[in-house]
């Protein structure tokens, strides 16, 4: 029923999504700075109009999203939706957040804002699946399933995870350790072929494509290997030291999506560029003002050299202040929009459950069909 493998990477569609291309579909560009990932080809961009194929994503309620979540997930998941030929499932990732310390209240609010911010966003239940990782129990089964034949050895591989491991001061628990394994679970289940995530979470598709492969290999053919799918805005960097990754672990270079106007004039007045003066995308020499180019390449969806144009003779002050008017305008719609949904909480659980509904449906054909092969039914 799913195309599988019907994105090829045309010339033609190469160069408009090159690392300067912009706008629609042409957002989504192949890292093409990244010979590995070419070289594995598993991330892709995509020809339009091919058959219908489904895509799935999910993000952790672990806090306040910034910008890069936005520009790297959210507004893909919105663009994927318009588009007639995909199937989208989005999710709130409320069990791999668990990794990470939490109180039960906390945890709560946060899901609901997640599933607020979804909304928010322009994810529309029309269109699209929304539904909460915790209340789909199969994802949870196949995780322990796929758990058996994921190799030590490759999870320890896990940049993420060793990242994390470094980082994270106390409660360094094993899930920490087997995350991957369930984010594999989330995808295969839904016989997903494309995953919209940010480079962070390219290591991880690659392992749920191994286990895909190894599964098919010793059981039959059962799961479809996805593909990563990019963005352009695929890493933002963080505003105090933009050489780093824009990271909710690291607050104080964050620009998150709800700050207000006078917080973003601060924050990208305050933002770390070079003692140069002209704007300019170079990521080695300039990452600072290559970093508020990729934000407002991403926001206004102007090619970087048109915004380059747009800037040509601009201090840095005015092109700060220019940057923070563009970036506070772009996101005045979804900020009014997380206003109103904040008062509809009751509707937005329904919106949820009735996404559930259709997601555990699929989940438990999919589960018994590898329970079956597996020799357990
Ligand atoms: P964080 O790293 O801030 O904790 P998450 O791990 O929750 O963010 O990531 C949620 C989604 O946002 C993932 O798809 C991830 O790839 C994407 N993402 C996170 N940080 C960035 C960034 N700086 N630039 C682009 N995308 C990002
Ligand atoms: N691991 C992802 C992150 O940290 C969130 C996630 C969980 C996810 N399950 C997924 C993303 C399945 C894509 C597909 O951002």
């Amino acid at each position: 029923m799913y195309a599988s493998s019907q994105y090829l990477l045309s010339p033609r569609h190469r160069d408009k999504n090159s690392a300067r291309g912009g706008g629609h579909l042409m957002n989504f560009v192949m890292p093409e700075k990244n010979p590995y990932l070419m070289m594995e080809g598993i991330v892709d961009t995509i020809e339009g109009n091919c058959m219908k194929y489904r895509v799935l994503s999910g993000i952790q309620p672990t806090g306040r999203l910034h910008i890069g979540n936005y520009l790297g997930a959210l507004t893909n998941f919105v663009q994927l939706q318009e588009e007639a030929n995909h199937e989208c499932l989005f999710m709130v990732a409320d069990l791999h957040s668990l990794t990470q310390s939490y109180t039960p209240e906390e945890k709560r609010a946060e899901i609901m804002d997640l599933m607020t911010t979804f909304l928010a966003a322009g994810l529309d239940p029309l269109r699209s699946t929304l539904f909460r990782q915790s209340r789909i129990s199969e994802q949870s089964e196949l995780y322990w399933l796929l758990s058996t034949i994921t190799y030590f050895g490759e999870l320890s591989r896990m940049t993420q995870y060793k990242d994390k491991v470094s980082r994270q001061e106390e409660n360094i628990n094993s899930a920490l350790f087997t995350y991957p394994v369930l984010m594999a679970a989330d995808i295969l289940l839904y016989d997903t072929e494309v995953v919209p995530v940010g480079e962070d979470q390219v290591q991880h598709l690659e392992l749920t494509r191994d286990l895909a492969r190894r599964f098919n290999n010793r059981f039959g053919q059962l799961f479809i290997e996805p593909k990563a799918l990019m963005t352009q805005a695929t890493r933002v960097m963080s505003l105090d030291d933009p050489t780093r990754k824009m990271s909710k672990s690291l607050p104080g270079g964050c620009l998150f999506i709800d700050d207000t106007p006078e917080i973003i004039h601060d924050k990208v007045g305050k933002a770390v560029t070079d003692s140069d003066r002209e704007i300019r995308y170079d990521e080695e020499k300039k990452p600072g003002i290559s970093n508020l180019l990729t934000i407002l390449s991403g926001l206004t969806q102007k090619e970087i050299i048109t915004l380059e144009k747009e800037a040509a003779g601009m201090s840095y002050g005015d092109f700060k202040k220019m940057a923070a008017e563009t970036i506070s305008n772009a996101l005045l719609l979804y900020r009014e929009a997380k206003g109103e949904w904040g008062h509809k909480q009751k509707q937005v659980e329904e919106i949820f459950q009735a996404g559930e509904e259709k997601a555990r449906k699929i989940a438990d054909k999919k589960i018994r069909e590898v329970k079956r092969v597996i020799g357990l039914l």
